[in-house]
Formats: C-alpha cells, sequence, structure tokens
C-alpha cells in the first residue's frame, strides 16, 4: 500500500510518498482502505517541528481518514467489511473526561496517520459514516467538526437563538457556522477576505465582519448585540486575536481556546475576566462519544460540510501548499482512492 511520510520539522519538501506493506491485523482490529483525507492547521505544525510527535522516523501524517472497511479481525463486533468508516482523532478517548492516556495517541503524530491508502485500527477507534457524506466531507468530521461540536455545545453550551462569533472562514470556524446554523444559533463570522465572507453569507451567516478592515472588531461585535456581547467566541486566532474575543463576549460569556493562527504569545489581563465574569476555556479536539453525537445530527440535520478542493494522492504537498497559503474556505481535501 501507498503511504506518505514526513520527518516531523523537514516541512512540505519533506514529504516523501513510499509502498509499505500492510500493517498487522489483531483480533479487535479492522483494516480501512481509506478514501479520502482532509488536512488541519496542525498537520502542518507538524511538518514546521511545531508540534509534539511520537517516535524519531519518518511518520504518516494525517488525523483525518473516511473509507471503507475491507478486512477485520476475528473478534471484531461492530463493523462489518464494506461498511463506511471514519477516523477518531484520539483513538483511546471513547468516552468522558480527558486524561494523559487517552490522547496519548492522537493520529498522524508519530503512531498511524492517514495519508495512506490503509490504516488498521482498533474497532473502537472509528466511527460509523453518515450516509448522505462522501468521504471528503465525512473525514473532515474527525478534527475540524468535532472542535466544532465540542466548543459550540459540550464546551460553549449554545441553545438555539444564542449568538456565536467565529472567526476566519478555515476549517474550524466554517464547521462551527454550519452546525450553530442547522442548531438555531445565531453566527457572526469574521474574515480578511469579502469575497470569503459572502461564501460564509450564503451558508447562513446572520453577520459579516472584515476583520483586515476592522482591526478593533469587537466594537462592531457589540452593536451587533446590542451592546452586549456575544454568548460564545470561538477563539482561534491567539495572540493577534484574543484580546479583541475577550471584549467581544457578554457578562458571563465563554471564549472557548481552539487555536492560535496568529501565534500562542500575549497576556490576559485578570481584572479583565473578573469584571465580565468571563469564563476561558481551552478544548482538545474530542472524545469518540461527541464523534457520534456530530455525526447522529449531521446525519439528521443533512449537512454537508464544505470541502474547498480535493487534491489527488500524488498532489499531497500540492494540497498543503494550498492549504498553507490560506487560499482555503473551509476544508482541503486529499482523495486516496
Ligand atoms: N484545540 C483543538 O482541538 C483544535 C482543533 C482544530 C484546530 N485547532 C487550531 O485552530 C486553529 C484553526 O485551525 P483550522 O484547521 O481551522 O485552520 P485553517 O483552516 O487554516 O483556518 C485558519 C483561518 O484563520 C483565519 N485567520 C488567520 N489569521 C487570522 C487573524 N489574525 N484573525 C482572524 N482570523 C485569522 C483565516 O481566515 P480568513 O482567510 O477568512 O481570513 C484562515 O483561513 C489552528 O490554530 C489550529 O491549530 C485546534
Amino acid at each position: 500500500m501507498k503511504t506518505w511520510r514526513v520527518a516531523a520539522g523537514s516541512g512540505i519538501e519533506g514529504l516523501k510518498t513510499q509502498t509499505e506493506p500492510p500493517a498487522a491485523l489483531g483480533p479487535t482490529s479492522v483494516r480501512v482502505r481509506l478514501r479520502a483525507a482532509t488536512l488541519n492547521y496542525r498537520d502542518l505544525m507538524v511538518l514546521k517541528g511545531w508540534y509534539p510527535v511520537s517516535g524519531t522516523g519518518p511518520l504518516v501524517p494525517g488525523s483525518d481518514g473516511a473509507g471503507d472497511v475491507i478486512e477485520t479481525g476475528a473478534a471484531v463486533t461492530r463493523f462489518k467489511v464494506g461498511d463506511r468508516v471514519t477516523t477518531c482523532f484520539f483513538p483511546d478517548w471513547i468516552e468522558g473526561r480527558m486524561s494523559l492516556p487517552r490522547i496519548a495517541t492522537a493520529l498522524g503524530a508519530g503512531g498511524a496517520g492517514t495519508l495512506a491508502e490503509e490504516v488498521v485500527l482498533d474497532e473502537r477507534s472509528l466511527v460509523a459514516t453518515p450516509a448522505h457524506l462522501d468521504y471528503a466531507q465525512a473525514a473532515s468530521l474527525t478534527c475540524a467538526g468535532v472542535t466544532a461540536w465540542n466548543a459550540l455545545f459540550e464546551t460553549g453550551g449554545l441553545k438555539p437563538g444564542q449568538t456565536v462569533l467565529l472567526l476566519g472562514t478555515g476549517g474550524v470556524s466554517i464547521w462551527a457556522l454550519q452546525l450553530a446554523r442547522a442548531a438555531g444559533v445565531r453566527a457572526i463570522i469574521t474574515s480578511s477576505s469579502d469575497a470569503k465572507l459572502e461564501r460564509a453569507r450564503s451558508l447562513g451567516a446572520d453577520a459579516l465582519i472584515n476583520y483586515t478592515k476592522n482591526p478593533e472588531w469587537s466594537g462592531e461585535v457589540r452593536k451587533l448585540t446590542g451592546g452586549e456581547g456575544v454568548d460564545v467566541v470561538l477563539e482561534v486566532g491567539g495572540e493577534k486575536t484574543a484580546q479583541q474575543s475577550l471584549a467581544s463576549v457578554r457578562m458571563q460569556g465563554t471564549v472557548v481556546i481552539i487555536g492560535g493562527v496568529s501565534g500562542f504569545g500575549g497576556a490576559i489581563n485578570p481584572r479583565s475576566l473578573i469584571v465580565g465574569a468571563t469564563r476561558v476555556q481551552g478544548v482538545y479536539v474530542g472524545s469518540r462519544q461527541m464523534h457520534e453525537d456530530l455525526a447522529r445530527f449531521v446525519s439528521g440535520s443533512k449537512i454537508a460540510p464544505v470541502v474547498d478542493k480535493v487534491f489527488a494522492f500524488g498532489e499531497a504537498p500540492e494540497a498543503y501548499r494550498h492549504f498553507e497559503a490560506g487560499r482555503h474556505f473551509g476544508k482541503v481535501g486529499v482523495a486516496l482512492v
């Protein structure tokens, strides 16, 4: 089977394709013929050496994968040959609270990865794919979809009629926009591009802010919410956006800390959190239980996750470059057919 491998920190040019023997199948394992993967900012971080990985040799990158079950171990009961399945970001975090052992084996960081024609995983680390999704759409549930679900509903506790602020039009934010609208949550979204904002409008965004033209955008968010601020912010920007996000949230609202596309520095004045009784809470993707809850919601609401462009297997480096340039809206895929 063909794989892509890369030594962490060796950059996009370090990606090499090769042919490898199939991995052995244990009694509770499932062999999946992957059909599509999608990229996350974190996959870029692995290539740049900014993300912790296990082992020292070249790894198979990628957490997001969707495909077909082609072989099952003798004791497998959850799936059968022919089932369409999607990978779980943390194979060992099934439900309940996070713990170090449960998150130690994230896909694409030294163990199994999805930029390959096949992956072998324990049956408990896979989720049935919603029937209406194609493979690239399904792959995007694994990281961006589950993160958006966790941030909006598990951590953010959003209810219909409340308002969320989403930053930028990347994978997590566009997933969150689609989920929020399907759940009756009002969405304000920012972007550096008016054209991307118009695409967000067509997905149901209620209000649009160009953060390049309006760098103090929290003032606009306040105006749009009658001076009160939003109930929840999904903070993916980090260093350059955190202060604006804190200034955008209502009293006793929640800023969910997800990422740092503008860097991870900066400082928070503790007093600003006290005065607004603001809750600031990090999230790290989510459990299989959250992935299953998301899949059920997606099946019921018939959400079609936005996959901006799908590259061929041999074009994986181009897919990373397209992603790195920030030209995408929603997700970027790699076909593994
Ligand atoms: N904690 C977790 O579990 C978790 C899970 C997934 C992702 N993340 C993190 O979340 C972040 C986003 O991930 P992603 O995969 O969605 O990335 P992505 O698809 O690359 O999206 C990034 C988007 O952020 C926007 N952006 C860039 N600079 C910005 C700024 N200064 N202010 C506001 N928006 C800005 C851009 O939108 P426009 O082009 O519209 O301007 C860009 O498209 C990353 O830091 C990633 O590591 C964390």
